[in-house]
């Protein structure tokens, strides 16, 4: 009887959960309608890395301004270590930050200040079997960079996807700036850094365990 109890249970949570949105376990968004709720908690997820496009370099105002912080969710992140692949499911986050000082006690520079907005970019065949690649692209970010917008539509391909086909060295994605992508592709290891003397590898744990 108990048994029975719980798969009830559990086959009525199932339907409620396919009927609120397209989540599932395992995915770090969620769409509604392919409409993208701003995604929370990514500082928490794994960094590779900070292009930076600085507005004073492209004739005061870069697509993207300034710092762009980019993270990938955490299993992913453990995908693409072992196979060297995008998984269906991948979610990227782009943080724009500008530039806030140019001069620090280190020297002249690009130093990190406000944040300015919030991109994103999922990789999923059943919410965009037409889009190239199954990317869609969406942006967070509000009228003159100042706030955020709660949920996001998907850009047409033209106005982000076309330029990520052509440019992006992986499956759309630009891992040719983001250095721990790159050294952590399909290596099957851990990516904790600081265990090999050569500076290229030194984002790779020896043993192979994850
Ligand atoms: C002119 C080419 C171009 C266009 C158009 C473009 N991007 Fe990108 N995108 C890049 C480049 C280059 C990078 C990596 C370097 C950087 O951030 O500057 C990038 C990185 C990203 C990333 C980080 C993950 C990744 O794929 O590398 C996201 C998210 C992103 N772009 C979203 C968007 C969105 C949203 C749009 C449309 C509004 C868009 N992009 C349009 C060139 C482009």
């Amino acid at each position: 009887m108990a048994l029975k109890a719980l798969f009830l249970t559990t086959t009525a949570l199932l339907t409620l959960g396919a009927g609120i949105g397209q989540s599932n376990a395992g995915e770090y968004y969620t769409l509604k309608n392919g409409e993208l709720t701003r995604p929370t908690g990514y500082r928490e997820w794994v960094y590779v890395g900070t292009p930076v496009t600085p507005n004073d370099m492209n004739n005061g105002k870069a697509a993207f301004p300034e710092h762009h912080n980019v993270y990938i969710d955490p299993a992913s992140w453990k995908h693409w270590k072992k196979t060297g692949k995008f998984r269906d499911g991948t979610i990227l986050i782009k943080e724009l930050v500008s530039v806030g000082s140019k001069t620090a006690v280190s020297g002249q520079g690009y130093f990190q200040g406000e944040f300015l907005g919030l991109e994103a970019t999922i990789k999923s065949k059943k919410a965009f079997p037409n889009e190239p690649g199954n990317w869609a692209y969406y942006s967070f970010s509000g009228p003159n960079h100042k706030s955020l917008t709660k949920t996001a539509k998907p850009f047409p391909a033209a106005a982000c996807n076309a330029c990520h086909e052509n440019a992006a060295a992986d499956d759309f994605v630009f891992t040719q700036y983001y250095p721990v992508l790159s050294v952590g592709k399909g290596t099957g290891k851990l990516a904790t850094g600081g265990h090999n003397d050569k500076l290229n590898n030194s984002y790779q744990e020896p043993k192979a365990s994850n």
